[in-house]
């Protein structure tokens, strides 16, 4: 019986050694050790041997059918391994190419209309010269009123609504609140520099305001500021017609009207003549034919005063450059609303890649 085994187990290996399919290695495994195996019934027909010759065969078999069991398994590992790289093989996801399934399905994102603006000025803005500064949202009641010459009971105040923060101490450096404007970023950037400097700050700005087509609690600024010896109106004027000629690429006419702002004197309001109708009169200008486009003036002596800028020998000017108008202006966008709505439709259209 011994040999029997012996020779079953040499048949098994020969047959084993051609097969590489999961299905046929399954299948012979029925045949030597499943229920009606070879090797099983050897096993099953043990009782009916004498105790000795059970005792010799039984370790025997056994140890067969472990073999059995062990090389089918082995067998079967590597069958399957094959099979998964089969099939990697064949599915195979190129992710180098653009056409690959994956890839094509996708919808591209791009930039938001304001954030392409936003680095549009800046390119304008560095080319000729100008820093680049970034200022925090939470800033507290010196830098944001206080050093830009607005002080606790000033009227001014009433003119941009403030969200605050609860502050247990009265310290102005402490008082925290979100930024109503970025002109804030002038006493960050006159504190670390000595003129002449010209730098400016982009970044959004929060007011507790009711939103309606034309405002919004959160929107966007870019201030800036140029300091040094004997600056004047003249030159103020030429910075703000190079950038407005740059952003609608085309000549832009200016004019000044007087405007205050406490941290500047004199104050303006620069407007461009309507790019919609060319002067003539439209909704867009409220038939007036020029739009109110750039807060600006010549920075006040007290401002540079309180940031340690003798005003005696340095002179500058600054300006506040309204984002989302300057943007609805170029597109002829209608409602300020549009830009926080996250609706696809509208800032699909600025895409960029
Ligand atoms: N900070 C002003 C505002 O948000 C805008 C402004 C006006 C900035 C005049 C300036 C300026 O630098 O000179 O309403």
């Amino acid at each position: 019986m011994i040999e029997k085994l012996g020779t079953v187990f040499k048949q098994f290996e020969k047959e084993i050694s051609l097969l590489t399919n999961k299905a046929d290695i399954l299948n012979l495994k029925a045949k030597y050790i499943g229920k009606k195996g070879e090797v099983s019934e050897v096993l099953q027909g043990l009782k009916d041997l004498i105790l000795e010759e059970r005792q010799k065969v039984g370790p025997v078999a056994n140890e067969i059918k472990d073999k059995i069991q062990n090389i089918i398994q082995d067998k079967l590992n590597k069958a399957e391994i094959e099979e998964i790289n089969d099939g990697l093989k064949q599915n195979r996801v190129d992710v180098t190419r653009v056409e690959s399934a994956f890839v094509n399905n996708h919808e591209h994102g791009g930039l938001h209309p304001i954030t392409l603006i936003q680095q549009e000025v800046e390119n304008i803005f560095l080319s000729m010269g100008f820093e680049v500064l970034d200022g925090p949202h939470i800033e507290n009641e010196h830098n944001n009123f206080i050093a830009l010459n607005i002080p606790a009971d000033h009227p001014a105040r009433d003119m941009q609504d403030t969200f605050w923060f609860h502050s247990p101490s009265g310290d102005v450096e402490k008082k925290a609140l979100l930024r109503t404007h970025t002109s804030c970023v002038q006493i960050r950037g006159m504190k670390e520099r000595r003129p002449p400097f010209r730098f400016i700050a982009p970044g959004k700005v929060f007011r507790c305001e009711r939103t309606d087509a034309s405002h919004e609690m959160v929107f966007h600024q870019t201030e800036g500021m140029l300091v040094g010896e004997n600056i004047s109106v003249t030159n103020l004027i030429y910075f703000m017609k190079v950038l407005l000629s740059e952003i609608f690429k085309k000549d832009v006419e200016v004019r000044l009207r007087p405007g205050f702002f406490p941290f500047v004197e004199p104050g303006f309001e620069l407007d461009i003549k309507c790019l919609i109708c060319g002067g003539t009169g439209c909704s867009v200008c409220k038939q007036v034919g020029w739009v109110e486009l750039l807060p600006c003036g010549m920075v006040h002596p007290s401002v540079l005063q309180m940031s340690g800028i003798d005003p005696a020998k340095y002179n500058g000017f600054a300006f506040g450059l309204g984002l989302d108008r300057l943007v609805m202006m170029r597109y002829g966008i209608d409602d300020i609303r549009h830009f926080h709505s996250g609706d696809l439709r509208f800032v699909s259209q600025f895409k960029s890649y």
